[in-house]
C-alpha cells in the first residue's frame, strides 16, 4: 500500500533555491519511490503518517569516506598527506586482515552513519576481501545504501597492504558474485590513488570497471607532493586526471574523485567532458593542510559535486557539519578571490542531497520517481522563537546533531 507522510517538506530541485511546503504531504509508492508532493491529502487509498510540526528533508549522502579509518577519527592530523598515510593510516588499515577487529569497527561506523542521517555512502574498506564482504553484509543488514570499495594497492605501501593484481581481481570477482542482485549495496572499483597502484594494477581496475560496468572511486590532486609524485610515476600523462583516464578510470563508468584541490586547466576540462564527480571534503583539506578546493569553479563548469566526510583525514562524520565547513571554506576562497562567490545554504544542501545523490541513482530529492530517502527532524529544542521554516532548517544544519533526527528512511523503508 502507498504511504503518505505529512510534515513541513524542505528540499532542493535546483541549487539556487529551496522548495518549502508547509504542512505538506508526500506520497510514496510500494516501490519506495516518491509519487508526488502536495499541500492537501492525496485522494488515493494510502496509510497516512502525520509528523506534525517536524521538518521532513532528503537524507544525507557521503560520497567519500574510509570506513577502515574510523578508529583514527579525531586524531593524528599533524602531518600532510604522504607521511600521514605512511605513519598513521596504513598501520591502521593493516589491522583489517583480522575479521573480529573489522567487525567491531565496521558495526560502530555504520551505526554512526545512521545516527547522523547518512543513508548512502561511497566507502573505502581495505585490500582485505573478507572484511570488505563483511562491511557490505553489515550495510545490507542495516538497510542502507552503499558503494563499497575493496582497496587496490601494490606499491609505496607496507607489505601487509600490498596485493597482487591477480588476487585483487579475484577478490573483486568474488564480491561482485555475492552482491550482483543487490541494487543498494554494490562494489565500486577502488584504486587507492596513482601512487599506490602499478600500471598493471590500474589497467586491471579499468578492465574490471568496464567488464562489470561498475562505478569507480579514487583520490585526485589532493596535495602538491602527491601531484609531483604522480608526475614522476606516470611521465606520459599530461595531468593527474589523464593518468586515470588512460586506464579507463575517469568517467568511462560513473566516477567520483575525492578532493581535486589543485584541479585546473586540462584536468578540469577532462572532468567536465567525462562527467566525473568531485567529492568535496573540506574538513579533510583543512586537517591535513591540503588546500581549499575551488568548488565554485566546479559548479560554474557544470562538474557534478558531492560532499565527503573523508574520515579520518576529515574528523566529522556528520554531513550537516561538513556542509557548514563547505560554506565556510568557500568564504575563505572568496576572500582570496572575489570572483569566486561563496556557497549559499541552498547550494550546500543541494550538493549534499540531489547532486551527491545522483551517484546512487534517483536519490536526494522529493521529485516524483526519486527513491524516498528522508529524515524527520524534531527541532523543538532549537525552535524556541518564531523562526521561519527555512531558518529552522538552517539552525538545524548549523546547530543540530543526531538528537534531533527522529526517523530515517532509505528507499522508502524506515531504517532502525
Ligand atoms: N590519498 C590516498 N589515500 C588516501 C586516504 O586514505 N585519505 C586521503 N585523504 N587521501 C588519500
Ligand atoms: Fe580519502
Amino acid at each position: 500500500m502507498n504511504k503518505v507522510y505529512k510534515a513541513h517538506l524542505l528540499y532542493t530541485k535546483e541549487k539556487d533555491c529551496f522548495e518549502v511546503v508547509e504542512n505538506g504531504y508526500i506520497a510514496v509508492g510500494a516501490d519506495g519511490r516518491v509519487l508526488g508532493v502536495s499541500t492537501h491529502l492525496p485522494a488515493e487509498d494510502a496509510e497516512v503518517i502525520d509528523f506534525g510540526n517536524r521538518l521532513l528533508i532528503p537524507a544525507m549522502n557521503d560520497v567519500h569516506v574510509h570506513a577502515s579509518q574510523y578508529r583514527n577519527q579525531g586524531i593524528a592530523m599533524d602531518l600532510e598527506l604522504l607521511p600521514w598515510l605512511q605513519n598513521y593510516t596504513f598501520p591502521e588499515e593493516m589491522k583489517y586482515a583480522d575479521l573480529d577487529y573489522a567487525e567491531r569497527r565496521y558495526r560502530r561506523f555504520i551505526r554512526d552513519l545512521w545516527r547522523f542521517g547518512t543513508m548512502r555512502a561511497c566507502v573505502f574498506a581495505t585490500i582485505h576481501t573478507e572484511s570488505t564482504r563483511l562491511l557490505m553484509r553489515l550495510f545490507q543488514e542495516a538497510g542502507m545504501g552503499a558503494l563499497v570499495g575493496k582497496v587496490a594497492m601494490n606499491r609505496n605501501c607496507p607489505e601487509g597492504l600490498s596485493e597482487s593484481v591477480e588476487d585483487m581481481a579475484q577478490g573483486y570477482e568474488s564480491l561482485i558474485g555475492d552482491f550482483s542482485h543487490d541494487s543498494h549495496v554494490r562494489p565500486i572499483i577502488t584504486p587507492r590513488f596513482i601512487p599506490s597502484c602499478s600500471p598493471e594494477m590500474l589497467r586491471a581496475c579499468g578492465d574490471l570497471a568496464a567488464k562489470y560496468q561498475l562505478p569507480v572511486q579514487s583520490h585526485l590532486s589532493e596535495n602538491k607532493d602527491e601531484i609531483a609524485l604522480v608526475a614522476q610515476l606516470e611521465p606520459e600523462s599530461t595531468c593527474y586526471g589523464d593518468a586515470y583516464n588512460r586506464y579507463g578510470l575517469f568517467g568511462q563508468t560513473p566516477t567520483v574523485m575525492a578532493h581535486c584541490v589543485w584541479t585546473e586547466g586540462e584536468e578540469l576540462e577532462l572532468m567536465k567532458k567525462n562527467g566525473v564527480m568531485v567529492a568535496h571534503c573540506p574538513t579533510s583539506n583543512l586537517n591535513i593542510a591540503s588546500g581549499l578546493a575551488p568548488v565554485r569553479t566546479f559548479l560554474d563548469a557544470g562538474i557534478p559535486v558531492g560532499l565527503g566526510s573523508d574520515i579520518s583525514g576529515g574528523h566529522d562524520l556528520n554531513i550537516f557539519r561538513v556542509m557548514v565547513y563547505a560554506i565556510q571554506v568557500s568564504k575563505l576562497c572568496y576572500q582570496q578571490n572575489h570572483d569566486r562567490k561563496f556557497l549559499s545554504l541552498s547550494e550546500a544542501f543541494w550538493i549534499a542531497t540531489k547532486s551527491a545523490g545522483s551517484f546512487f541513482g534517483r536519490v536526494g530529492s522529493f521529485e516524483p520517481g526519486y527513491e524516498f530517502d528522508a529524515l524527520v527532524i524534531n527541532d523543538s529544542d532549537l525552535n524556541h522563537d518564531d523562526y521561519s521554516l527555512l531558518h529552522r532548517l538552517e539552525r538545524f544544519i548549523y546547530l543540530g546533531d543526531d538528537r534531533q533526527i527522529e526517523h530515517r528512511f532509505c528507499c522508502g523503508k524506515e531504517v532502525f
